[in-house]
């Protein structure tokens, strides 16, 4: 009998065009938009983001992730049986971007055609969205709803930036990771924890809609940047005792923090909180900003691919985001 969901594979996809701070500062400046290299780093450890070029989405992203999260599992997309995207930026109102991710994948060889028919749908719980994803995939395959799984987090979330609004457009970052979950008699996951409060919605939000053709509301980020990292570093300290607590462990058994990358100060207070050495979180928020629902799979397979999740080792991934929605995923590697 099937009683776990394990990692097999991990892929990530940052689309090529970068911007450093300074690129980005020179780019607000000829908006008239005043900000600094030092001021973005000090307050949120980030110095370079991705962004993707017109008529690339998040289906674009998370393709090269999955290609490369199959091909670390020496699996094809003929080999998946479900198949969850966690975004916030879909391609379209409708159908969903898992959708047309399939279909994009189904077409790689005559063989990934196998693909088609596996359900596929989208989790939108913004930057917890991976956490959720993966929560919902290790429900499913341990219910024997599916052997194999293919979980995204992919993002355009330059879309959404108002970019005369430097305390916002400054934090965020385009990108895609994927993991492969596959059936396994060992732990795999050892325990979820998700939760919402959607008395929290308007302290980050996108409030526009689309309404008889047009948009209706501000179609750009809106966040209380306080009561967002008041609030992160709350949640996130409660969901990580609660998934440890689940799984009859504790802090001092975690070998690797894997957190959602929104700004090194809200990991710095986590890490502090759990009396765990930086030395055993991955960081990527330098690198790619805040990712949204891309930010954890991006870490987790940087991790990987640089050797430091050794088989058996315990981890934690922990996002936060828009509703509030947050949550934790245990596992063991
Ligand atoms: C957004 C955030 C970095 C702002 O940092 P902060 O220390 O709270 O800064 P404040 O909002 O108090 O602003 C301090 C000053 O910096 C200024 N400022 C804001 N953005 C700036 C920028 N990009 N460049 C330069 N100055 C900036 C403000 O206007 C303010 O100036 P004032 O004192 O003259 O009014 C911080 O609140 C944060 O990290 N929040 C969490 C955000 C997050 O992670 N969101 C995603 C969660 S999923």
């Amino acid at each position: 009998m099937t009683l776990f969901s394990r990692i097999v594979g991990t892929g990530s996809y940052l689309p090529p065009r970068r911007l450093t701070n300074a690129d980005l500062v020179a780019e607000l400046a000829a908006k008239g938009v005043e900000t600094s290299d030092e001021w973005i780093v000090e307050r949120t450890g980030i110095q370079a983001r991705h962004f993707v070029v017109d008529g690339v989405n998040s289906s674009d992203l998370a393709f090269e992730a999955c290609k490369q999260a199959l091909a670390a599992a020496h699996l094809g997309p003929q080999d998946i049986d479900l198949l969850i995207v966690a975004t916030s930026t879909p391609d379209m109102v409708f159908p969903s971007t898992a959708c047309i991710l399939q279909h994009k994948l189904s077409q790689l060889s005559p063989q990934a055609a196998g693909i088609a028919g596996a359900p596929a749908f989208d989790v939108q719980a913004v930057c917890a969205g991976f956490v959720y994803a993966l929560s919902v995939a290790d429900a499913m395959v341990r219910a024997g709803n599916a052997r194999r799984a293919l979980v995204v987090g992919a993002e355009v979330f330059s879309r959404l930036l108002d970019f005369n609004d430097r305390t916002t457009c400054v934090l965020f970052g385009d990108g895609a990771g994927a993991v492969v979950l596959e059936a396994s008699d060992t732990p795999g996951i050892l325990a979820t924890d998700i939760h919402a409060d959607g008395k929290h919605v308007g302290l980050l939000c996108v409030p526009g809609h689309v309404h008889g053709g047009q948009i209706l509301g501000d179609p750009v980020l809106k966040m209380d940047g306080q009561g967002v990292f008041k609030l992160a570093v709350g949640v996130l300290e409660e969901t990580a005792r609660t998934v440890l607590a689940k799984a009859g462990l504790q802090d001092s058994d975690l070998d690797w923090l894997v957190p959602h990358q929104a700004n090194i100060r809200i990991i710095q207070s986590t890490a502090r909180k759990m009396k765990l050495p930086m030395d055993k979180v991955l960081l990527t928020v330098a690198e790619h900003g805040n990712t949204s629902a891309a930010s954890i799979p991006l870490a987790l397979d940087a991790g990987v691919r640089a050797g430091k999740l050794q088989a058996g080792q315990l981890v934690m991934l922990e996002g936060v985001g828009g509703g509030f929605a947050w949550g934790s995923v245990l596992f063991r590697y």
